[in-house]
């Protein structure tokens, strides 16, 4: 019924209480009962007397058959959810019941939404992308090496798919616009035989997201609309999920090797002097690029270090 409701209410126009009752077959009662869960989403609208109600935003739907009819690439199962506490946690949860299945969830909005290092994830409703992707991959967690950073070349190309020009990456797998963060990536893995373990891969995407949805990021950030204002939510999640089926099967196959120079040539951060924090101890060097595994080359006064990434993150030195 909710999600009836705002399909009524996505275009931003005023439909008054008795044309939503009847469309949905309630009364005014209801439709106003309903219109207060709206509050708990966070979703911004007026009721005005003798107007009815209106978004103060339109939104468009994330429209589960229409991203999977503009798909071309294997998916076995997908979800839609109004609201969820993290994606993440909620395929997580369902992944031991999927061995072997391709299985994405997306979200209106994430109560919870949950970042690398402990941080918080913004995810107001209707606004941006917010996905998570099971996939059961042969050996174990600590074979699939360079994951991470093949999961942020995905990105990278779905945007580019888009029409966006000059995507960059951050080691390990943040995805770059002008310099400052439209997407981040989340691995999380459960080994469940010796030979075969699955990974949940959330990415977070921002398509819309806005001064106000951002005030509590602590750090430059991009969202999609900003530089192709046309783009469509549904657009981006089926390209999106296009681009995941297709580089894991070619992780599958060759995993991050061939993928150096492709990396070497959107790293934001290539050739510059970097700080690398979350250790016990900054380092700063020269970075160099990603090895086959995927780790961070650094430069320093000892000499070339190979940085895995575990929790560790690095920023320019200025
Ligand atoms: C980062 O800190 O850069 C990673 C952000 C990952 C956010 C996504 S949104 C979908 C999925 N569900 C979560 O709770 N987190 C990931």
């Amino acid at each position: 019924m909710l999600g009836q409701l705002l399909a009524l209410l996505s275009d931003g126009r005023f439909h008054s209480g008795d044309e939503l009752g009847e469309a949905l077959g309630v009364s005014r009662a209801a439709v106003w009962k309903h219109m207060k869960k709206l509050d708990e989403l966070d979703i911004p609208y007026s009721s005005v007397k003798g107007k009815g109600y209106r978004l103060h935003d339109a939104i468009e739907l994330l429209d589960k058959e229409g991203i999977q009819e503009s798909m071309t690439q294997r998916l076995d199962c997908l979800d839609i959810l109004l609201d969820v506490d993290s994606t993440n946690t909620w395929l997580f949860e369902r992944a031991p019941d999927h061995l072997g299945k391709r299985y994405a969830v997306l979200a209106e909005k994430q109560n919870s939404g949950r970042g690398r290092r402990g941080r918080h994830w913004v995810s107001p409703f209707g606004k941006n992308i917010y996905l998570s992707y099971l996939v059961t991959l042969p050996g174990s967690l600590n074979d699939q090496e360079g994951l991470s950073l093949m999961i942020a070349i995905a990105v990278e190309r779905a945007l580019a798919r888009l029409g966006m020009d000059g995507v960059g990456l951050k080691w390990p797998n943040d995805v770059y616009l002008d310099g400052r963060k439209v997407a981040g990536i989340l691995l999380e893995g459960r080994q469940t035989q010796p030979d075969f373990c699955q990974i949940v891969i959330g990415i977070g995407l921002n398509v819309a997201l806005s001064d106000r949805d951002a005030e509590r990021i602590e750090q430059p950030w991009a969202a999609l609309k900003q530089y192709l204002p046309g783009v469509s939510r549904n657009q981006v999640a089926s390209v999106l999920l296009d681009q995941l089926g297709s580089i894991l099967d070619e992780f599958k196959r060759e995993g991050f090797g061939p993928w150096i120079n492709h990396w070497a040539e959107r790293d934001i951060y290539y050739k510059k002097d970097v700080i690398l924090s979350g250790g016990s101890e900054p380092r700063i060097g020269v970075a160099k690029g990603v090895n086959r595994k995927g780790e961070l080359l650094l430069h320093t006064d000892r000499g070339m270090e190979v940085i895995v990434a575990g929790e560790l993150s690095v920023r320019p030195v200025n």
